[in-house]
């Protein structure tokens, strides 16, 4: 697979050297992988062979005393080594001699699905090449209906559909590096105060004392048309793993909610792989069993965080629960077949690494197997380099990704200046090293990661600074520099005064809720720059009349200040990079790579144009958050209650001129009804009858005589002295497994029902990127405008092009709350406004599909009736 991997990424590279311009546009068709049915077949075959503990064991991570994380399900007798896995989206988290890849913002950012699937192939390449049979990535919870929530970042993007694309893109990618892709955080997850009762109440949110985590109140159609919708791309790329939460969803905890899980992930989405928890998200054992839960993380208890005693919900619990029937055995058969299916569904049964890392951040060569008991100290990790090529996709990531706000006079790119003044603590290197605060929890030097468990090492982080030096010596340019935002005017006078142009650098962090700076509990405390950011911004502007400001940040930070300063020349957003940092701007700032990112989110004037808030202190003893703006986060709120934005969603300059013209709509088939999951057979999942019963007699439960104890070691086995009553009529026994419906839900949802054409015309001088983006106005009370397809076009100067975007038919979709069905807004006797623009608010052409009049019974032969409906330009 790593072989597969490297000729991909070496092809793509060979593209990226490819037109001036510098985009990096491989064209390689997302593959699919695996196969569910025979996934299935031997999954049970394995699992049908297993005793009642051995597939307990295979349900539950042994404890956090160990070092190599997050593993379980090992079972001697077959000779299974067992699995496990490891954070985050954006490299091996803990380890060395790995990549230290773009956020998921950057991967928004880009809008590229190519360079999505590359980095993501590239980080699951990484997690297998490491041994770990899963990651814990990507993610899409949360989705980020507040700009100062603090994972945002980790994720993509307020707009489902954008956010649809690159999760799904991304969950391809890991799957095809060879690693299971645990998509999370499942599900309405949005903001880290309160997310855990031990964060808020020990460490340090006093006076705060909250007895459970938030719940979440959220309509049914909200939930279905933004927050659930990425899932349904996910489910549909064949993610096998996923998720649940920290929160709570209507006052149950996301990982004992049967509606959540067995109705909604399992049955209406049709997913075929595991739920995990997340540390300490699990917090019942029975409850959680019966809901669809399929691993505990960790393994140790909840709710109020992971104890490191060894004292697990499941393991000899679970073991306990199916004896007395509390838990229906099968429910145990379907766990495990669902864990192993993964693993088979990724050919994880061939040729698959031993685990060769492991003791945490601080890469110890040697160390404990058995930290917390002190045992079996041997080599735990063997620095395997697994990094590949991989740096330069996170390089084309990055400057993919730049999102150009201002430009005046061609300020950008640079051309030879005789002098560059480079201006803040964000462009340089932080004097602890990339790695200096644990989890990248401090915002000290330029900042490419954000803070939590979506952090990794950096094998080394190419600032600013270093990168415009090395290309600025090559033109003779002089670069100066200060790099201290606090104590330095006099400094900073007199370089920028000197300056042919002066790059002033500010940034913005956010990250999980364990870790705080400065009063940000994980999420920000409010969304302007850090490190008096605007003040420097002014500063260096009062004395430069070229002055370039770039911005790292984990979203939108507001610009009032400073943006229509006449001497704030150029302004670009970078996001957070990752490794290359320093030489993705390069690559803007001279022009190798013409910039093509787009925002992902509404840049406002003010926070409270946004309309939604992290909730930052508790309203009861159990947090309770009510989504009551519904449907409308971000854009959808700005054009609703006509706020007019800085930057709107979807805006980003760049160094040519685009023409759109010539719009055509053509109807490719009739809408159909998306039959409802319900109706249709269990797919491959779990059937009841598939593994004999167990011999349900404690006394071959209870802990063998042969092993000793590892302490703090989690065992499935019962103490010798245990009693038990079985208990078969216990209201649980009578639970049906979930009906799987096919994976991603109706077939037909995914049909497309129109083609949008149009021509793009580079009308500049160099060869660029254009993102066009479809939004579609859908009546019934839907927002003005929703995004519902994007294209990413190179064009070399001069060049026009017919783009081509279809529709399908969720995207002309609502969900009907009385019938639990997508609905095709066209059946409804509604006429579908759709515009082609640059951005969210540059709507270049107008067109309309006009309402279908009705239902149409059986989807219609895919055949194109070449039914122009409508060609206007606005
Ligand atoms: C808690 C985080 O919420 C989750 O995203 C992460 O995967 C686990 N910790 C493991 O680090």
């Amino acid at each position: 697979m790593l072989q597969t991997v490297s000729t991909i990424l070496l092809f793509a590279l060979q593209v990226l050297a490819d037109p001036p311009g510098g985009s990096f546009t491989p064209r390689i068709v997302t593959k699919g992988y695996g196969n569910w049915s025979e996934a299935y077949e031997k999954a049970r075959a394995f699992v049908c062979d297993l005793t009642l503990t051995e597939k307990v064991n295979l349900t539950t991570a042994h404890g956090t005393g160990v070092a190599v994380g997050y593993s379980f399900g090992v079972i001697p007798r077959k000779g299974f080594r067992g699995l496990a896995w490891d954070d985050s989206p954006t490299g091996v988290r803990g380890s060395d001699y790995s990549s230290a890849g773009a956020a998921g913002l950057n991967l928004a950012m880009s809008w590229d699905r190519e360079l999505i699937y590359l980095q993501m192939m590239a980080n699951g390449a990484e997690h297998k090449a490491k041994g770990l049979n899963g990651a814990l990535a990507p993610v899409v919870g949360p989705l980020g209906r507040a700009p100062e929530g603090g994972r945002n970042f980790e994720s993509y993007s307020p707009d489902p559909y954008l956010s649809g694309i690159a999760f799904g893109e991304s969950i391809a990618g890991m799957q095809a590096g060879g690693t299971i892709a645990v998509g999370k955080h499942y599900i309405l997850y949005e903001q880290e105060h309160f997310r855990e009762v031990r964060e808020t109440n020990d460490f340090g949110y006093s006076p705060f004392n909250i007895t459970e985590p938030y719940t979440v109140s959220c309509d049914d159609r909200t939930f279905h048309e933004l927050y659930l919708w990425p899932w349904y791309d996910a489910v549909q790329k064949g993610m096998a793993g996923v998720m649940c939460s920290y929160n709570q969803v209507n006052g149950t905890q996301t990982c004992q909610n049967d509606h959540l899980m067995n109705d909604i992930l399992k049955g209406e989405l049709g997913f075929q792989g595991f739920i995990t928890s997340d540390d300490g998200s699990q917090h019942s054992g029975i409850a959680s069993a019966l809901a669809g839960m399929d691993v505990t993380g960790p393994g140790e208890t909840s709710p109020n965080g992971i104890d490191g005693l060894g004292i697990s919900f499941w393991g000899p619990n679970l073991t306990l629960s199916v004896l007395n029937g509390s838990v229906p055995e099968w429910r145990l058969d379907d766990m495990a077949t669902r864990i192993m299916a993964a693993y088979y569904y990724l050919g994880q049964d061939h040729d698959f690494p031993d685990l060769n890392f492991g003791g945490g951040g601080t890469y110890p060569t040697f160390g404990f197997i058995y930290p917390n008991a002190k045992l079996d100290y041997q080599q735990i990790n063997f620095h395997v380099d697994v990094r590949d090529a991989h740096a330069d996709v996170i390089r084309a990531v990055g400057a993919n990704s730049i999102t150009l706000l201002k430009n005046v006079n061609n300020t950008l790119p640079l051309k030879k200046p005789r002098q560059i003044a480079v201006v803040g603590e964000d462009a340089g290197p932080s004097m602890y090293g990339p790695n200096g605060c644990a989890d990248r929890g401090c915002n000290n030097g330029t900042l490419a990661m954000g803070w939590g468990s979506g952090s990794t090492n950096f094998p080394y982080l190419v600032d600013p600074l270093a990168a415009i030096q090395a290309r600025a010596l090559r033109d003779r340019t002089e670069v100066q520099y200060v790099l201290n935002n606090f104590f330095a005017k006099t400094q900073i006078d007199s370089i920028v005064q000197q300056a042919t142009v002066s790059l002033v650098f500010v940034n913005a962090d956010s990250g999980e809720g364990y870790i705080e700076i400065d009063n940000n509990f994980g999420d920000r405390k409010n969304l302007t720059a850090w490190g008096r950011g605007d003040d420097l911004i002014k500063e260096v502007a009062a004395n430069c009349s070229n002055t370039v400001v770039v911005i790292h940040a984990v979203g939108p930070i507001l610009m009032e200040e400073w943006i229509d300063h006449p001497n704030v020349t150029a302004a670009l957003f970078a996001g957070l990079p990752g490794q290359e940092s320093g030489n993705s701007l390069v690559d803007v700032l001279y022009g190798d790579v013409t910039p093509s990112g787009k925002l992902p989110w509404t840049v406002g004037k003010t926070r409270e144009d946004y309309g939604t808030d992290v909730l930052y202190a508790p309203n009861a003893p159990v947090p309770h958050i009510n989504f009551t703006e519904g449907l409308f986060i971000d854009y959808r709120h700005f054009d609703k209650a006509g706020i007019e934005p800085r930057f709107e969603f979807g805006f980003g300059l760049s160094y040519t001129t685009f023409e759109y013209s010539d719009l055509h709509i053509e109807k490719l088939s009739s809408p159909a009804v998306a039959t409802p999951a319900a109706s249709y057979a269990p797919q491959t999942t779990f059937n009841p009858q598939i593994c004999p019963s167990s011999k349900l007699n404690p006394s071959d439960y209870t802990f063998p005589s042969t092993i000793s104890s590892i302490p703090n070691f989690i065992y499935p086995y019962l103490n010798a002295n245990v009693t038990y009553t079985s208990n078969a009529a216990a209201p649980s026994s009578s639970i049906a497994p979930a009906p799987a419906g096919p994976q991603g839900g109706p077939p037909e949802l995914y049909a497309p029902l129109y083609s949008i054409s149009f021509s793009l015309k580079n009308t500049g001088e160099v060869s660029g990127q254009e993102v066009s983006q479809l939004y579609v106005n859908l009546g019934n009370g839907e927002p003005i405008r929703q995004l519902r397809g994007f294209n990413k076009t190179m064009l070399a100067a001069g060049v026009e092009k017919t783009v081509t975007i279809e529709l399908r038919m969720r995207d002309l979709s609502i969900w009907d709350v009385v019938n639990q069905e997508w609905v095709d807004v066209t059946t409804l006797g509604t006429t579908v406004e759709l515009w082609v623009g640059a951005s969210s608010r540059d709507l270049k052409l107008k067109g309309e599909i006009a309402a279908a009049g009705g239902y149409y019974q059986a989807a219609a032969a895919k055949t194109a009736t070449a039914t122009t409906l409508a060609t206007s330009t606005v």
